[in-house]
This record gives C-alpha cells, structure tokens and sequence, in this order.
C-alpha cells in the first residue's frame, strides 16, 4: 500500500471536518448513536467557562466500553482499534532499488484495543477493607520506599487506626517495583510490620505514574468493594477524613457519585516548552486541549465511578500525567460522568498554611510532618477556630472526641 499515514489523516480530518460542521450540530443530537470518529481527530473543544462548578462529559461515547468485565474480556473489542494500529506500523518506501524503512512516529490513539496492561501484584494487603460492613472512604496513597518518614507521619495521624476505626476510612500505600533487591525486600518488611502496602509488577518511576494511580483504582474496585468512596493521594498529603466523612451526605448526592470530585480545573493545555515539567509532546498527546483534570493531590470518586474507569482504562492508551490520565478515561465514558470542582480540596501549590489552617481544608499539600502532628495532637484547639466551619452537628460531635496517643 501506497497512501502513507499524513495523506490518511488528512483525508480523514478534512472529510470528518465537513461531516461534522453538516451534521454534528443538527442531527446528531436526534442520532441516538456514536460517531465514529477516527484516530487522531477528536479533540476536546468543548468551550467550558471557568469557575463552572460541575463539568460533565458529553453523551455518546459510552459506546466505546468494550470490557464487561474487569478481568478481562478483551476479546470482543471494536473494529476501529485494529484500522487504527496501522498508522504506527512500519512503512516501506521504495526509491528506485532501495528500500526505507521506517516507522512513523506513534501518534497517541485515544482508544486502543486492550493496550493498557493488566497489572498485578507483587505483594498485597487484601484485608485492609476486610469485613462486610460499609467502608465510608478508602484512601490509596502513592508512596516511594525511601519515604518511610513520612508514611510513619500518616499512620499517625489521619492514617491512624484510631482515626479510621473513629471515622470508618482505611488506607494503603501503592509501590511500584525497584530495581534496587534491597529496596524490594525493605518495603515487603515494611509490610509485614503495617499490612498496609501493596507493591504492583511495573517499575517505580516519575513517567509510571498512571500505572500506579490505575492500580490502585483496581486495587480497590477488587478487595474494597465495600468502601462508598475511593480516594487517590499522595504521601505529602494532609486529607481530612473528619471533614470528609462528617460531609458524606453531600458527597452521596447524585452529581457527586458520577463525578470525579477534586480541585478540578475544565480546561487545561499541554505544556509544549521542553523545560516544562509536564512537557508533552504532539506524539504523546496531539489534541490541543486535555478534557480538564482535577488535580493529582488528591481527588475522591464513587465505588462506581473507580468500577468504570478501571474497566474503560484497558482501552485508553497510556498517558504519563496521571491526573490528566483519569479524567481522558471519565471523558471516555461520557455522560452522566464528569468533573467536579470543591474548593477545599488543594492543588499542586505549594501552601504554607498557617497553624490550624489545614482544619479547615479537605486536603491540604506540603503540610510539614511536624506541622501535621502538632496540630493533629491539638485537634480540640483548632476546633474552636473553625467552630464557624459548620453547623452540622455530626461534624462537632466528632471533633469533640479527644485523641489518645501510643506515647501519651
Ligand atoms: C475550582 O476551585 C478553585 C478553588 O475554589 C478555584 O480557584 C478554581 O477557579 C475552580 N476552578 C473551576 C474550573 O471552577
Ligand atoms: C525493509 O523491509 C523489507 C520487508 O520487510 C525488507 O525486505 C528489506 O530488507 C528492509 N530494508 C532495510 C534496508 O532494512
Ligand atoms: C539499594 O538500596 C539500599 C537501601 O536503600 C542502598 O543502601 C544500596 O546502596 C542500593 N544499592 C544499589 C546498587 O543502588
Ligand atoms: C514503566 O514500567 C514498565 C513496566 O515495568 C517498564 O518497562 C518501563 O521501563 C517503566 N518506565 C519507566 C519510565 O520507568
Ligand atoms: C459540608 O458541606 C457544606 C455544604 O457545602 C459546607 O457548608 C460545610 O462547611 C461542610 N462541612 C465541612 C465540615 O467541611
Ligand atoms: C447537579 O446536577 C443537576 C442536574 O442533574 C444540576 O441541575 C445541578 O445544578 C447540579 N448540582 C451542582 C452542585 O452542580
Ligand atoms: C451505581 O451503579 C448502579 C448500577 O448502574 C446504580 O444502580 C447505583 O444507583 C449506583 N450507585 C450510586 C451510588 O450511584
Ligand atoms: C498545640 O499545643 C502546643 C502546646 O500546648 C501549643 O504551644 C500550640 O500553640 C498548639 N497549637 C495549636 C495549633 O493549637
Ligand atoms: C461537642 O462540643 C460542642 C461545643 O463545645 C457542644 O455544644 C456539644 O454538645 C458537644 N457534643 C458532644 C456530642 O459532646
């Protein structure tokens, strides 16, 4: 064959172009079907505003969820994925009596068929949910083994047994493997001591990100089915259970069992400068929006919600920023599903809060380990600081609990 990929695409984006301003609009709406739309062309130009509190995907895509089941039906997946996996394939062009061959650069797909590998576990902690009865929050931390200090800070303080026994959340740390044997066995000893960590089979590294938040949403669809919600977080993170959980009627609404709930931006670009930490290229990612995210700080989503993304995530090809990742999954599945913006949840900042500040947040970033446990040990004094927070009577009557501690 002949016709190279720039002269498919081409052909494709113009022809798409025209079929889209006809009928986009008009019929589609009346169509009760998917567009097919192919490969590269369909970008997220959805004009959202900023400040709109709730963002929910448009309808349609839904379609596209070909797994059933969670383990693995791949089998019966759709035709475009395979029509698609020739615009990577290698090319041979002949120029008299040579032949080039190449490879054309890899162009990000937004649907893959199965791409996305099965991970699996190395060690586990399966009966951190153990038990049947409900399980308001259970909370995934991504980790690395050589932050030990500050997964000692966690486990005593909002971490703790006493916190999750009082407000009915539990915890785990997610690793990915090190090349390092030693680091493998310490963070296994490690286990053995807590029996809150789970080490998955791909490698522990900045770019791997996205494995590790994806496995932790499978971890807790398969041995937390009985936990409300799933959050995702990170060993820097100060995540307020008291709050969480004292607010859970809101977070049982509707809007909020289908949304990604988080410090969620609608509308964010690619960084296309090389010096950018979340440099991406036009290979890695070549629309010129991402559908939005809510930021990787920490962001908490309905049983069902992480049941759906685990399972559409095994055809969304993989895409290193992990936030940016789970949102492109949520905009794959299309409505009711969507993005949720709550302030009091952080972002990425860097904030120095000021003493019993972190009280008042969902979740607050960088909070110093000394901070989080001087405050975390005079809970009651900050109380009568944010006394004014709210009104809701099952919020003061678990503050009012005094907090005891292994070396008091
Ligand atoms: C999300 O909430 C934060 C904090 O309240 C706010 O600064 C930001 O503008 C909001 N973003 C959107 C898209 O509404
Ligand atoms: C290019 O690929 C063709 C078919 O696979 C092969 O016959 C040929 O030797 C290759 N040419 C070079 C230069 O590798
Ligand atoms: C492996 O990790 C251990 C513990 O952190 C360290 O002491 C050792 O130097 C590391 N080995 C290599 C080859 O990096
Ligand atoms: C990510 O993990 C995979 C699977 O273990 C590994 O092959 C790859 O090298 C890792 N990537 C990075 C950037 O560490
Ligand atoms: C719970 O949610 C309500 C309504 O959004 C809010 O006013 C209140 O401050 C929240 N309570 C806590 C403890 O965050
Ligand atoms: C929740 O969704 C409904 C529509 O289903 C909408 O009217 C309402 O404004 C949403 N609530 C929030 C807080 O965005
Ligand atoms: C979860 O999904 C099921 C099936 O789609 C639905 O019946 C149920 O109401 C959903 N639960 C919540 C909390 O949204
Ligand atoms: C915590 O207690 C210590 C000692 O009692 C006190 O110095 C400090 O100001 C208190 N911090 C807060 C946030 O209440
Ligand atoms: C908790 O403390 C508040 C304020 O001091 C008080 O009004 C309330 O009765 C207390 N609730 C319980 C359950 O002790």
């Amino acid at each position: 064959m002949d016709l190279n990929c720039k002269t498919i695409k081409l052909t494709l984006f113009v022809s798409l172009t025209i079929y889209m301003i006809l009928f986009g609009y008009f019929l589609y709406p009346l169509l009760n079907i998917t567009v097919s739309y192919k490969n590269i062309i369909s970008p997220v130009t959805k004009r959202l505003a900023f400040g709109q509190k709730i963002q929910t995907f448009s309808k349609g895509k839904k379609a596209l969820t070909f797994i059933e089941d969670l383990d693995e039906k791949c089998e019966d997946f759709h035709k475009e994925s395979i029509e698609l996996k020739k615009c990577s394939d290698t090319v041979h062009e002949k120029y008299g009596h040579h032949t080039k061959n190449y490879t054309l650069p890899t162009i990000r797909q937004d649907r893959c068929h199965c791409c996305f590998p099965k991970l699996s576990y190395i060690f586990n902690s399966n009966k951190v949910c153990a038990g049947a009865q409900p399980i308001e929050i259970v909370i995934f931390i991504t980790s690395t083994y050589n932050r030990r200090t500050r997964r000692d800070i966690l486990r005593q303080t909002w971490a703790s047994h006493e916190a999750e026994k009082l407000y009915n959340t539990r915890h785990v740390f997610l690793f990915g493997m090190s090349k390092n044997k030693t680091v493998n066995y310490l963070i296994k000893k490690e286990n053995n001591e807590f029996q809150d960590m789970v080490q998955g089979d791909f490698l522990d590294s900045y770019r791997n990100l996205t494995y590790k938040t994806i496995f932790g949403i499978r971890w807790a669809v398969q041995f937390c089915p009985n936990a409300k919600f799933v959050m995702k977080t990170d060993d820097d993170m100060w995540v307020n259970t008291r709050h969480l959980v004292a607010n859970m009627s809101q977070w049982e609404t509707k809007n909020s069992t289908n949304h990604l709930i988080g410090n969620c931006k609608y509308k964010d670009y690619p960084h296309r400068w090389k010096t950018s930490k979340w440099y991406v290229t036009k290979e890695e990612y070549p629309h010129t929006l991402y559908p939005g995210l809510c930021s990787g700080a920490g962001y908490m989503m309905s049983q069902n919600l992480s049941r759906e993304i685990a399972r559409i995530s095994r055809n969304i090809p993989y895409f290193f920023l992990e936030d940016v990742y789970v949102s492109l999954c949520i905009e794959a599945l299309g409505a009711p599903y969507g993005l949720y913006n709550i302030s009091r949840f952080a972002d990425a900042r860097p904030i120095r809060y000021k003493s019993c500040e972190i009280h008042g947040q969902y979740t607050a970033h960088n909070v110093p380990g000394y901070q989080m446990l001087n405050e975390w040990k005079n809970t009651t004094n900050c109380l009568k600081h944010f006394l004014k927070l709210s009104q809701n009577s099952r919020f003061l009557g678990l503050y009012n609990r005094t907090w005891k501690y292994k070396n008091d």
